[in-house]
């Protein structure tokens, strides 16, 4: 049966099948948060389960641990297994650097923790996420709970001295309370417009007290796979320097296509 997937879940789709080459049998495999990363759990657990690949996964959040279990893929911590060959993950934005914001599924902080203790880095995304300056995309800022008013102004206040169109940031709801993240903290987005100096910024807000860790991920991506909604797939390699294009076949499995609630 061929997919009658849309657009959107068909680029989401092939750019994590795609993706999933990368992996070998015996790594140790980061797992990303978000909807295309489900899907690329969903596809890993289907070669665990039929091709009889054997690997161990670190997730970066609690709902993407549940998946991975759900789909037969064995799971463990970080602390465990210690460091990883490649970590899979989604982005909301990324630039022509292969510079990042992600947290937009709230999970930045163990995603940024697991994707720097992994030897190789592969974001899977559409061609929606690609821009030419970080900063349309809310940045995600993740603080202490306690004093998140205070630690919200001091953040207001750091930017003026930082080149960025906007500064205002927004508590992140989850209907009528604040969003709490798998470590119990609060996220800030911050409404910036355009980052023209990424770095400064990255290191200025993580001096601010009360900042946890901030939803730019500079330096840490090699790789990413574009998906596309006619199931094309643009793999972009920024060590190598290379571009290459490919069609990815989408078929319907009954137990693929269930519940990619993220
Ligand atoms: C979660 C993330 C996600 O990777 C990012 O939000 C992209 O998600 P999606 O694949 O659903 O568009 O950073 O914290």
């Amino acid at each position: 049966m061929v997919s009658d997937l849309s657009p959107i879940d068909t680029a989401k789709f092939v750019s994590a099948k795609r993706a999933l080459d990368f992996v070998e049998s015996g790594m140790r495999l980061g797992l990303g948060t978000g909807s295309t990363a489900a899907w690329m759990v969903r596809i890993l657990g289907e070669m665990v389960r039929n091709e009889g690949l054997k690997v161990v996964g670190v997730p970066t959040s609690e709902r993407t641990a549940d998946l991975a279990r759900q789909c037969g893929i064995k799971v463990a911590t970080l602390d465990e297994v210690k460091w990883l060959d490649l970590t899979i993950d989604g982005a909301d934005e990324f630039d022509a650097n292969l510079n990042l914001i992600k947290g937009g599924g709230g999970a930045l902080l163990m995603e940024k923790i697991v994707a720097t203790a992994s030897d190789q880095m592969v974001v899977i995304t559409d061609i929606s996420k690609e821009v030419e300056t970080l900063g349309a995309f809310p940045l995600p800022v993740e603080v202490i709970s306690s004093g998140w008013e205070t630690t919200k102004a001091l953040t207001e206040e750091a930017l003026m001295n930082i080149d960025v169109m906007g500064r205002s940031g927004t508590l992140r709801m989850d209907r009528d309370r604040p969003f709490v993240t798998d470590e119990g903290n609060y996220i800030l987005d911050f409404h910036l417009r355009r980052i023209g100096e990424p770095r400064k910024l990255s290191l200025v807000l993580n001096q601010i007290p009360g900042v946890v860790e901030n939803g730019l991920f500079l330096d840490i991506c090699d790789t990413v796979v574009i998906g596309y909604g006619d199931g094309n797939v643009e793999v972009r390699d920024i060590n190598a320097g290379t571009v290459e294009h490919e069609r990815i076949d989408v078929i319907e499995r009954d137990n693929l296509f269930m519940d990619i609630t993220d």
